[in-house]
């Protein structure tokens, strides 16, 4: 072992630490500003798991609540259905940015169940919850009661109408539902009553001092720091932890009606996809990391919006049932794009799945990393900013050393390096400044990381363009020069292929490959690799063009259903314009599932696979399918038809079919090498 090894291993002792990210709402699709959180998540995750600490990483679907009951209902299907739906769809964003949990559950688990009511109990019989009777907004057609998100009316201070139960989008108000003017179900678009209900609180009053104190050892962020002094000083106020039935989650053990909120057990997922992460873990234990006296990390990485769930009713619910507290709480900004707030209709509101059907992921998570500090301020994506540093300095510089020193090796040296290393000062610089970079991922100070490596990646180049090989190879002299000066910048590329590891954990697997590596930790960046045979090179990054880009945006738009649709114009002949055409978005869709529709004579109920998502879809074609023959098929479906509420449910899409009808209805069943979600030009 080296000095600079022996440097490294003595860095610090093996930490067991647990990392979670904030839990994604099963009826929210993934978009980028979700993969800034995640991103930043899983660079600390994989720059720890680099470390050689025992790092893991835990997830889950937030599955309850009451927008995800309405939405299961008007899709006529069961919540779990929605779950486990979402969870692939989930799955998939999350493989394309090389998002790695160590176990992604949901909420809506046994495990969950479990705990979310022991720790209930726990609270209660300790004091610290009591029962309030309260008023609420009734919605007597649909008989529940209405969260104030499900509420609508005019504006008690501006007038303005259609601003919803709680605050006002025109000019700021907040208030509470009884002031707002005209209230509307907008579940039923009925007016609601006011009813008397008996709730349930936690007594977060409870926990002043303790919360104080925890505050202090969590070494919270400043601006996170000036947030609770407010909450402090406006005074801790009891939480509302029950919602009525019907509503989609856990029943308060002792009750018949009164359910859990969503927010009580939504962070006590995170302890139970670690509980079942311990089912397959055998070397896991649940109490070593969840114990009162737990020496386990523990931190959560949060957006700004979640801060007072995070620091004030978390801490002091683990605390109050007799759990360890989180060691930290890391809050990170917005996302903006092109300085504003993400919007469908600009094209912005762009999700994971259309950017990685556009674009490799690996710009973005460099882009993120290039911007993220360890502070709460905004993060901007500038799309002409995010191009022309992918460009320049992914592909320019960093893969560019690869590609122009790969090709002498294998053009004159059989992919062999050389066995000596020409500048090994240079090589060393390199080497020095792990322990700088490996502080600035540890302090979430990912844009000084990203600039200390380009810094190395121009010197790296700058040893290229001094040295020439392209010119030393027309004299046979100077080949073995070639073959060193090549193998010192294979090496100094490695080495930051091996910091960037965290970052670009894709490109670290392609370069691993490329070198005949099996794997890589920080300390692998300290030594050089020398007389190895190597593999044939494969291009690691392209350039983006900004048409990608624009496609991309355009995508987005077209996604964003229509207020009202426009009326198409056609010509005296019935004909439409080519741009009447363009408007229609064709895709190939997958139907996963088929059934009969009860009470219906000629419909199908089917779920589409359309790629970005799933649809559920009512056909006229009873007469000439079985359902079970449907499944697994390949259709065309025109994929931005508004949704039309039939009697049914929600009809998401239209399945294209010729023939007449009746018995004869064909659905094309297109070439194999269709893939859901496809275009069909
Ligand atoms: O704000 C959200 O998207 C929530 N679903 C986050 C929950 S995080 C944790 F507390 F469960
Ligand atoms: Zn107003």
């Amino acid at each position: 072992m080296g000095m600079l090894d022996l440097k490294l291993a003595m860095a610090s002792s093996v930490r067991k630490i647990l990392v979670t990210s904030a839990l994604p709402y099963v009826n929210a699709q993934l978009h980028l500003g979700h993969m800034l959180e995640y991103c930043q998540t899983d660079i600390w995750v994989r720059y720890q798991k680099m470390r050689g600490h025992d790092c893991i990483f835990v997830c889950a679907s937030d599955a309850h609540g009451t927008p995800v009951m309405l939405r299961a209902r008007q899709e006529n299907i069961d919540p779990e259905v929605l779950i486990a739906r979402v969870a692939k769809a989930t799955k998939r964003d999350f493989d394309a940015f090389g998002v790695e949990f160590d176990n992604f559950h949901t909420t809506h688990s046994p495990e969950n169940e479990e705990l979310v009511c022991k720790i209930y109990q726990s609270l209660q019989q300790a004091g610290h919850i009591l029962t309030r009777t309260i008023e609420q907004a009734y919605d007597e057609q649909e008989k529940m009661f209405l969260p104030d998100r499900f509420l609508k009316g005019t504006c008690p201070r501006c007038k303005s109408d259609d601003q919803s139960g709680d605050s006002c989008e025109v000019c700021g108000a907040t208030y509470t539902p009884n002031d707002l003017i005209n209230p509307i179900s907008t579940v039923s678009d009925t007016t609601p009553v006011w009813r008397e209900s008996e709730h349930y609180f936690f007594k977060l009053g409870d926990f002043a001092e303790m919360l104080r104190a925890w505050m202090a050892k969590a070494e919270l962020n400043r601006n996170m720091i000036s947030k609770l002094d407010e909450w402090f000083e406006a005074g801790l106020k009891d939480w509302d932890i029950s919602r009525d039935a019907p509503y989609f989650g856990f029943r308060i053990p002792g009750t018949d009606d009164k359910y859990f909120y969503v927010w009580l057990d939504a962070p006590v997922g995170y302890m139970a996809s670690f509980k079942h992460l311990c089912k397959r873990r055998s070397d896991l234990n649940f109490d070593e990391y969840w114990n009162k006296d737990s020496e386990v990390e523990l931190y959560h990485f949060i957006g700004k919006d979640i801060v007072y769930f995070h620091t004030l009713f978390w801490p002091a619910v683990l605390q109050g049932s007799g759990y360890r507290t989180p060691t930290s709480v890391f809050a990170h900004g917005f996302l903006t794009i092109d300085g504003l707030k993400m919007s469908k209709s600009r094209g912005t509101g762009i999700t994971a799945q259309t950017f990685s059907s556009h674009l490799d992921p690996t710009y973005l998570r460099y882009y993120y990393a290039a911007k993220l500090g360890p502070s709460m301020s905004d993060i901007d994506l500038n799309l002409e900013d995010f191009v022309a540093r992918a460009n320049s300095d992914l592909v320019g510089k960093f893969v560019n050393i690869a590609s122009r020193c790969d090709k002498f090796i294998s053009q004159y040296f059989n992919k062999q390096l050389a066995t000596k290393l020409p500048d090994p000062v240079l090589f060393a610089e390199f080497v020095n400044a792990a322990e700088l970079i490996a502080e600035h991922y540890e302090q979430r100070e990912y844009s000084k990381a990203m600039r200390l490596i380009m810094a190395l990646t121009d010197k790296a180049n700058q040893y290229i363009e001094e040295h020439k090989p392209w010119l030393m190879v027309k004299d046979e002299a100077q080949l073995d020069e070639v073959h060193a000066v090549c193998t010192q910048g294979i090496n100094l590329f490695r080495t930051l292929a091996i910091y960037l590891a965290p970052v670009m954990p894709d490109i670290a697997s392609k370069t691993k490959q490329w070198l005949g590596e099996d794997d890589w930790n920080w300390a692998s960046a300290s030594h050089p690799l020398l007389g190895k045979q190597i593999s044939s090179y494969q291009p690691l990054l392209m350039r983006i063009d900004k048409k990608q880009i624009t496609k991309m945006i355009e995508e987005t738009k077209a996604s964003a259903a229509p207020k009202e649709a426009a009326p198409v114009a056609t010509t005296e002949s019935g004909e439409i314009s080519i741009d009447d055409f363009t408007k229609v978005d064709l895709r190939i869709a997958r139907i996963i599932e088929a059934n009969p529709v009860e009470g219906a004579d000629k419909l199908l109920q089917l779920t589409l696979d359309v790629g970005a998502n799933q649809r559920n879809v009512f056909a006229g074609i009873k007469a000439a399918y079985e359902p079970s023959e449907l499944v697994g098929k390949l259709v065309i479906v025109v994929a931005n038809l508004k949704p039309r509420k039939m009697r049914f449910g929600m009809s998401e899409g239209m399945v294209l079919a010729a023939g007449p009808g009746g018995k004869d209805i064909f659905l094309l069943s297109p070439d194999a090498g269709a893939e859901p979600g496809m275009r069909v030009k």
